[in-house]
């Protein structure tokens, strides 16, 4: 048997990871394009994978996981080839929690201590010292209370933080305020100084952030989004920062990736944009969790980090 190592990646980045990946599992066959005919699509046990060209993974008859490389698997659920019946896990590893969180720490703070205006008056050689709000002055509203949102939460919540987190099942995170449904989430949106969403992309959170949610937040708040553009109404959230209703946006997704350069987003003077870099996958600790699911699977052990699917997370 075989295991298939796919993905939308460069060759280095794709050959990286084979290594660490071969090192870590030295006696296993590899695979590194779709089968070029039957009996090679027979071998194939495991798909390993980083967002793939969408079909690249039927006609597989043996294929008892995939395992995404990548946290979000939203990509991979509108392949409308995908096998329904084969399990699907995502990649959840503790490196990749960290860089959330302190990607998460890093914008908060920026934003609570006004260095974004002061970076931008560096540019203007003007010296004025911000107000300095403590961080018990601050409410954070966590969008996603899951193994990203979670540990953001009590990230910020340990800084000092008043901390929200809202999520379809209450989740119990020291020091964080658990908030569910409309009337929560209505709550934590004119509450908050900073909305972070960390939402997976599904049917129910596209398009989350539109005019009427901005509205309902408080005038001055900011929006930090380290999930999916696509949860974002980029006209909406130009408008409500163009009225002045919101203060910044800091923005690691957008709808189109790479940003196309006449993006309006690019020269926003209220808004900060990173290259999708919150928390990239960490192929040095991603190896282990692949090989974990396949040892599981092997031993009839039960599989981590399973997608929902009806769920579409
Ligand atoms: P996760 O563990 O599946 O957590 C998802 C959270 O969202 C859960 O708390 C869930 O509620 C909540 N949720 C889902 N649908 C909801 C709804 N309709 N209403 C309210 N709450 C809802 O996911 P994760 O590992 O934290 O990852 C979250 C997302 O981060 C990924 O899907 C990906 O898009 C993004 N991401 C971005 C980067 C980056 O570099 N920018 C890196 C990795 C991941 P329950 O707890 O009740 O199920
Ligand atoms: C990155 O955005 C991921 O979903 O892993």
């Amino acid at each position: 048997m075989s295991l298939l190592l796919l993905g939308r990646w460069s060759a280095a980045e794709r050959d990286g990871c084979l290594a660490l990946l071969q090192a870590a599992m030295p006696d296993e066959q590899w695979l590194l394009a779709p089968p070029s005919n039957p009996a090679e699509a027979a071998e194939v046990e495991v798909a390993i994978v980083a967002n793939p060209e969408p079909g690249s993974l039927g006609g597989l008859p043996n294929l008892r996981l995939i395992q995404s490389l990548w946290a979000g698997v939203e990509r991979l659920m509108q392949d409308l080839t995908l096998p329904p019946d084969v399990p699907l896990a995502r990649m959840v590893d503790p490196a990749m929690n960290e860089a959330m969180v302190h990607t998460a720490l890093w914008a908060v703070l920026s934003l609570q201590r006004g260095f974004f205006d002061v970076l931008a008056q560096q540019a203007r050689r003007e010296w004025r010292q911000p107000a300095q709000p403590r961080a018990a002055e601050w409410r954070v509203l966590v969008l996603g209370a899951g193994e990203l949102g979670g540990r953001v939460a009590t990230g910020l919540a340990l800084q000092g933080y008043k901390v929200s987190a809202w999520s379809r099942r209450p989740a119990r995170l020291d020091g964080v305020q658990s908030l569910q449904g409309e009337a929560g989430l209505s709550l934590g949106l004119a509450q908050a100084d900073v909305m972070i969403n960390l939402l997976p992309l599904t049917e129910q959170t596209r398009s989350f952030f539109d005019a009427a949610r901005f509205a309902a937040m408080k005038p001055g708040a900011s929006l930090v989004n380290l999930a999916r553009g696509a949860h974002v109404v980029e006209a909406d959230l130009l408008a409500a920062l163009d009225r002045g209703h919101l203060r910044r946006a800091v923005l690691d997704v957008f709808a189109q990736e790479p940003l196309p350069s006449e993006h309006p987003f690019w020269q926003h003077a209220k808004v900060t944009v990173l290259p999708h870099c919150a928390a990239q996958t960490d192929p040095r600790s991603a190896v282990a969790v692949v090989k974990r699911n396949i040892l599981a699977l092997r031993a009839g052990a039960t599989l981590q980090h399973l997608v929902q699917r009806q769920q579409g997370y």
